[in-house]
Parts: structure tokens; sequence; C-alpha cells
């Protein structure tokens, strides 16, 4: 796609009743397939695409790509966890047009355009406010290569001091694109609220779902059923920040804070014997190093009936790269999990009918997906996101 092409993208922008999604009116779905949500993620594919390419020509590849290379050959002399990036970037430039691929070569042709600022300027005058999205992008390609060069951590690079409040400004709610990932999730928490239930928030990271819940929440009494809420993290500087600010950025909700790793049996970390009436994460659970086992534990942790309930970036297909995968190709984390053929084939994003199907394998009933994702990803292919509400 070039920038001409982004017109386009906006083209059919359906009402949410047209799209049937499945959640109460008052629960944001009016917020999403603006003409501002489309075109933005229409440009950050494309901003992501010009920026993995300069980042392949700044690792300097382009003299082995304009003759043709493998990748074998282009990652000659860099440290060895370059592999899985270094393939995804060369398949997402393959499947965004920038590169060609003739068996096992990558091959750069003619002058590609590498315009950002024509993007920026799109972006600014489209959807104000979200030059940050882009900034990030910028950060990644320009802090990372000591991952290709020196061996340090994808973490290391991406969570210094300078990109950090990049990712902040990312995970808000003020995001539109952002925004999405809570806005399901919420509706299905929010639709089973009853009195005294008792929540825990997996990965809670800057807070905006407990944020978005106190905004919708604010005036329907919904609030007050609410007896505790768990948030937890594993990262201290997230906690540290939830604790500090989240009692003022969310009011109306009795937080409790602890630190909690997904990787770990939640009864070693002072959950011993608790239960909940709903276990959230949003975006976290793909990280699951042992994503069967974490599923299972935490269904213990579940009172009968209770839900657990998921919002995820998802993918299309697993074997297409997506934009949204490139920042997280560097991080252990994300790429350094167990998988298996039938229940987690790749690390990172999965499919919808992946999720459903690991779920059902855990043992959860009444799995579904809202709104039923692969409609509108069949409509919109840049429809990356939902949720996931599973009952034990
Ligand atoms: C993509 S962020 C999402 C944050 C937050 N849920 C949001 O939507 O803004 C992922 C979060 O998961 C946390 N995380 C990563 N690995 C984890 C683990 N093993 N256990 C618990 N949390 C983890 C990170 O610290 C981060 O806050």
């Amino acid at each position: 796609m070039n920038s001409k092409a982004l017109a386009h993208c906006y083209q059919e922008i359906p009402s949410p009743a047209d799209l049937n999604l499945e959640i109460p009116p008052d629960c944001g779905a009016e917020e999403l397939f603006t003409k501002p949500f489309l075109i933005l993620h229409a440009v950050s594919d494309l901003y992501t695409a010009r920026t993995a390419l300069g980042l392949a020509l700044d690792l300097g590849w382009e003299e082995l790509l304009r003759r043709g290379a493998s990748v074998d050959e282009l990652l000659e002399g860099f440290q060895p966890p370059s592999r899985i990036p270094a393939v995804w970037i060369l398949q997402f430039l393959v499947a965004k047009g920038l590169l060609f691929q003739e068996g096992p070569r990558y091959r750069l042709e003619g002058t590609p355009d590498l315009d950002l600022q024509e993007l920026r300027e799109i972006a600014e005058r489209e959807a104000p406010g979200h030059l940050q999205n882009l900034d990030l992008l910028d950060a990644v390609r320009s802090h990372v290569q000591p991952y290709f060069t020196e061996g340090k951590s994808g973490e290391a690079c991406l969570f210094d001091l300078a990109v950090f409040p990049l990712w902040l400004d990312y995970f808000r709610n003020e995001n539109i694109l952002y925004r999405s990932n809570n806005l399901f999730a919420l509706a299905v928490l929010r639709s089973s609220l009853k009195p005294g239930c008792r929540i825990l928030e997996l990965g809670g990271g800057a807070g905006s779902f407990a944020q978005l819940l106190s905004r919708m929440g604010a005036n329907t009494g919904e609030l007050g059923q609410i007896s505790d809420y768990r948030f937890t993290d594993i990262a201290p500087t997230f906690l540290r920040r939830a604790q500090r600010g989240l009692k003022t950025l969310a009011p109306g909700i009795p937080f409790s804070f602890s630190s909690l790793d997904i990787n770990r049996p939640l009864d070693d970390q002072g959950l011993a014997g608790a239960t909940f009436d709903a276990i959230v994460g949003i975006n976290v659970l793909h990280v699951a190093k042992r994503l069967p086992e974490t599923l299972q534990d935490l269904k213990q942790h579940l009172v009968p009936a209770g839900q657990l309930i998921l919002g995820e970036c998802l993918k299309p297909d697993l074997a297409r790269p997506i934009y949204l995968e490139f920042f997280f190709q560097f991080m252990a984390s994300f790429t350094e999990v167990e998988t298996d053929p039938i229940l987690r084939p790749t690390h990172g994003f999965l499919t919808p009918e992946a999720w459903i199907r690991i779920l059902e394998s855990a043992g959860f009933k009444d799995v579904h997906d809202i709104p039923r994702v692969r409609h509108l990803m069949d409509r919109f292919p840049a429809f990356y996101v939902g949720a996931f509400s599973a009952t034990r």
C-alpha cells in the first residue's frame, strides 16, 4: 500500500448497529470504526512498514538485499536471537510489497518510498493527538540496534528511560487505537458485575482498563458492586505507579495491589485459597510461557460460574505478520513461550479461533469472543482486537 491508498481504507464506515457488535450501546462502541480510527490504523501499518525497512537499511542490509539474500546471509555477524525479529521484518516487508521473496531470498527493488513525514501529517490531520504512537515506532528503530549487534535484550533496549514514557502514552484510553483493547472486555465485565464481586486484574500495567471501568461505571452504581479490585502486575515500576496514582485516576474502585507473575502458581504468590468472581487480563495472557498451565491455574481461582475475561490483540491468520507485532518481536517475554502444534502453534498474538480452542481445552465453559471477531476481520482486515469470556 502507498499513502494514496490510505484514502480507501475508510470508504465504508458502518454504524455499530450495522456491525452488530453485541455490546450494550453505552459501552463505547460508537468510538470504533470512525474515520480517525480507520485512518490511524492504516497510517500506523504503513509507518511500521517504512520504519521496519528503515531499520533493515540501518543494519547495513541494503547491498545484500539489492542482490537478493537469505536470512542466514543477512544475519552473518549479528547476534543469534536476531533471527526471530529479522524473519518477522522480512516477511512483513514482503506482505507490504516493500521486498520481494524468491524462495529463501529477499530482494529490494527500485526506490522504496520511506517518507515518514507525509504519514505524520496525515495522522495529525485525521486523528489529532496520536503522533506519540508514531514516535514509539521511531524510538524502536533508533534504540533496537544493540539488540542485533551486541545481544542487548529487547527489554533493556526498549524500556529505557527515553522510551518508557512513549509506552505509557501508547497504553492509554486517549489513544483511540488502544482503547478498543479495553472496550470489549469492559463490556463483558460490566454485564457480569454482581453485589460484592471480587475482581483480579492480571498485568494491569498503566491501569487503562481500571480507568475506563471507573469512567464508564461512574454514574450507574456499578462500581458499588465491587468489593475488591486486586490490581496486579509483574513489573514493580507499573505496580508502584498504579499504587501512587490509580485511586485518583480511577475513583470509585476499591483497589488492593500486589505483584503477580502469570508464569508462577497463584498459590505461591499470596493467593492460596483465594477465589474471584472475575479475572481480567488485557493484552497479557499471550506472554504466558506455558499458557495451558496458566489458564488451568486461573480457573482454580475463580468461584463456580466465575468468568475469565481477556482482551487480546488478534491476528486474522497466524502465518501473516501484523504491524502491531513489530515492537514485541524483540522481547523475550513475547517470543520465548512454549508452543504446541494444536493449542499454541506460535508465540505472540493468536487468532480468535486459537484462543477459543485453548480456553476450551483448559476446561472453561461457554467460551466465546465478543464481538464475533472473525466476521469483523473479514470486513476490516485491520481489525485486530477482541475479548473472550470463559466461565469456570
Ligand atoms: C501490553 S501490556 C498491557 C498492560 C495493560 N493491561 C493495558 O492494557 O494497558 C502487558 C503488561 O503485562 C505485564 N506482564 C508481562 N509479563 C507478565 C507476567 N509474567 N505476569 C504478569 N504480568 C506480566 C507487563 O508488565 C505489562 O504491564
